[in-house]
């Protein structure tokens, strides 16, 4: 039987083995995909089951996607550039680090039919999960990213892997049509971001990557101000589908059903 886990601390609520094992019974995949919860110092043991073949794919989440970078052979050209990997899998004997959050983040812009073509982003946040929004950005055609995080110093070095960054201060609003929240803040509940954005035009986009609780305070505030909304839950979804793509050969559907399975 195949072995699958997602990696990270705290991992207790992971929704990944929910969503690959409805996966696995639907494609007939005699397969089974749990958590782990580990600690930096045994993150090279774990992964060495890749190629003792004990393990047949890892996802990594967070803290662990920098720090699983040194224990691997390869990386695609998606992870090198965000540094950042998600997915782990054995590839000619070699232990590759892939990036799927990136394809998940654009499949989740394409299933709302957003047309992001030459649209101006205001990213909010320079952390883990930003240069992997950004490199979708980028393929995504969008004119301009302005990135504005708290600590400035964050955005700026994002500048050394993506040239056409425009660093803004915390606080400015700069105009734009699509904003994204990338911060960590609404992960609690009523936590509020200590911007104002109610002076902003009419017909903008509101996304958080945050899909737990599934309406943020920013996005609460977005929908009651009138503009499009949509959190981060079908980029949770696209990332585990393009993952077990990789590992199965197969795509799985993402349909209602699957958003069901995620709720339950
Ligand atoms: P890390 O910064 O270790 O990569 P992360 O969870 O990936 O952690 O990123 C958290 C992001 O949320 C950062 O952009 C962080 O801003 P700082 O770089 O200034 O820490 C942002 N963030 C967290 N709490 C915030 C707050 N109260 N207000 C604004 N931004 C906040």
């Amino acid at each position: 039987m195949k072995k699958f886990f997602v990696i990270g601390n705290p991992i207790d609520h992971s929704l990944s083995p929910k969503l690959h094992n409805y996966w696995f019974k639907k494609n007939n995949i005699e397969a089974i995909y749990d958590k782990k919860e580990l600690n930096s110092d045994n993150l090279k043991n774990f992964i060495s089951g890749i190629k003792e073949k004990k393990i047949f794919g890892i996802n990594v989440t967070v803290p662990f996607k920098k720090s699983v970078i040194p224990f691997l052979d390869k990386l695609s050209p998606e992870a090198e550039t965000t540094q950042s990997v998600n997915t782990i899998y054995l590839d000619s004997e070699k232990v590759i680090g892939h990036n799927t959050d990136i394809i998940g983040f654009q499949n989740s812009i394409r299933n709302v039919s957003y047309d992001i073509k030459d649209k101006k982003i205001l990213l909010l946040g320079a952390g883990g999960v930003a240069p992997s929004i950004i490199f979708a950005l980028n393929k995504m055609s969008v004119s301009k990213i302005f990135v504005s995080n708290r600590t400035k110093e964050k955005a700026e070095n994002l500048k050394d892997y993506f040239e056409n960054l425009i660093v803004v201060d915390w606080g400015e609003i700069p105009s734009f049509d699509m904003i994204i929240n990338a911060t960590s803040v609404g992960l609690n509940n009523n936590d509020r971001i200590n911007l104002d954005l109610s002076k902003i035009e009419k017909g903008k986009f509101f996304y958080d990557i945050i899909y737990n609780p599934e309406e943020t305070e920013f996005l609460k505030l977005g929908k009651n101000l009138g503009h499009q909304t949509e959190n981060g839950k079908k980029m949770f979804i696209y990332q585990a589908a393009e993952s077990f793509h990789i590992w199965h050969g197969v795509k799985p559907n993402v349909d209602e059903d699957t958003n069901k399975i995620l709720n339950q």
